[in-house]
Order: structure tokens, then sequence, then C-alpha cells
């Protein structure tokens, strides 16, 4: 499967998701290439004469979003989102997630948090049968003591822990914060390592979502697949 072939299987999930977007509702709006294609989806509708408002969650997504006419909420606002769309870095059987590859991770959290659903798009390569292995966790920590927070990340974990680098300096998040990546082998309890690591001081948020997710859209080669959540 090429780039290319990927990329046709990310549009589709877009697709199939802008269905669930309706007249009149505040849109959270995820970052990266599958959401991308979403936001551009989102611009047709809005061109055909459907009201939207959108909540981005980076500078990146507001600025494809104005581009295709979408109206954008302020950040003051108090939303009330009624569906937030986003991809993600990995997905288990459970609909958990790693996300923050493109160090969005912390406005995506507070977006899906806020939304009274939301949907996942992943192609199929981004499904494994538990989170980790091929792709580290992504954490934002406070520049302040990084390194000591980067520590107790790695007693916690017994994994390490690299500092996310971009041009020579440390990557900064759009909250000037930093990332580090966590290489675990396997994270089996998602939702007990997402609870330990928010005890350490200095971590503003992980890329773990567990338990979010109320539906997840899937590009396979052999169409799009939708599934719900199972809730307990
Ligand atoms: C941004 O910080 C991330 O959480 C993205 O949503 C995630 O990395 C998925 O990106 P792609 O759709 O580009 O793979």
């Amino acid at each position: 499967m090429t780039p290319a072939d990927l990329d046709a299987l990310k549009r589709a999930a877009a697709l199939t998701a802008v269905e669930y977007v309706k007249d009149g509702m505040v849109v959270g709006l995820g970052t990266g290439s599958t959401a991308k294609h979403m936001v551009i989806a989102l611009g047709e509708k809005v061109k055909a004469g459907m009201r939207i408002r959108g909540v981005p969650t980076s500078r990146e997504t507001a600025a494809l979003a104005a581009q295709f006419g979408i109206t954008l909420i302020d950040s003051d606002n108090r939303w009330v989102i009624d569906v937030a769309i986003d991809g993600a870095d990995q997905v288990d059987p459970a609909f958990n997630l790693i996300k923050g590859g493109g160090g969005a991770l912390l406005k995506e959290k507070i977006v899906a948090a806020s939304a009274k659903q939301f949907i996942v798009l992943v192609d199929y390569t981004k499904q494994v049968p538990v989170l980790g292995g091929s792709f580290p966790l992504p954490i934002e920590v406070v520049p302040f003591g990084w390194g000591s927070t980067a520590r107790e990340i790695e007693t916690l974990t017994t994994s390490p822990v690299v500092l996310r680098v971009r041009n020579g300096a440390p990557f900064t998040t759009e909250a000037g914060n930093f990332i580090v990546d966590v290489h675990l082998a396997k994270i089996e309890q998602p939702r007990d390592l997402e609870l330990a690591l928010n005890q350490i001081p200095g971590i503003v948020e992980t890329g773990l979502f567990v338990g979010r997710t109320d539906l997840l859209i899937v590009g396979t080669p052999h169409g799009t697949e939708t599934r719900h959540a199972k809730r307990a």
C-alpha cells in the first residue's frame, strides 16, 4: 500500500464521518492528515449551504477551516460541542487511542472531552492488538524541570523517554510546552497508566485517550467500516 493509497482510505473514512454532521451543529475539528480530509469535506457541505460552527484543535486546522469557509468559535466560549471528529496514531480493540503524533494532543483531548460524540477516523494500519510498540506515547510536559518530569516517567514506566526535537530545538506545543515520547513495548492497562501518569507533577496531558471513542471509522482496502463503541 503506497502513501497515496493510505491517504485515499483516510479520505474515505472522513467522507463517512461528515455524514454524522447535521445542520446547526458545533463540530470539534481534529488535527492531522486524516482530519484534514474531514475539514475539507465539511467545507464542501458549508459551501452547499450547511450551517455549522467549528472548534479547531490547532492553528493549522483553524487556518484550513477558515480557508474552506467554516465559521470558527472563539476559544473563550463555553462550547457545547455536538460532535468532535479526529484521527489517531493507534487504536486498540477497545477503541482506546494513542494520539499526539502531531503534537496537538492537549487541545484534541479538551475538545474530545467536551463533545457529546467523539468520532475517530483511522486507516486500517493504525489498528493494533495492544497500544504501544511501534508508536511511542506522546506526553506534553511543562518546560520547567522537564528533565525531572522525564525521569519520573522513566521510573514509572521503566521505558525510554525522549524529548521531541525539531530543527535542533525542543518541539514546542501551541500551549508553549514540550513533548516527550515514551517508548513503551506494550500498554496492557491504558486506563491505569493514564491515571498514574496524571499524578506526576509537570505532566500537562498524555496522548492516551481511554474510553473516549464513541464511533470508530476505519478505512480499509475493502471499504469503510463503522463500529460503535461498546459501553460497560
Ligand atoms: C495530532 O497531534 C495527532 O493526535 C493526530 O490526530 C494523529 O497523529 C493522527 O494524525 P494523522 O491523521 O496525520 O495520522
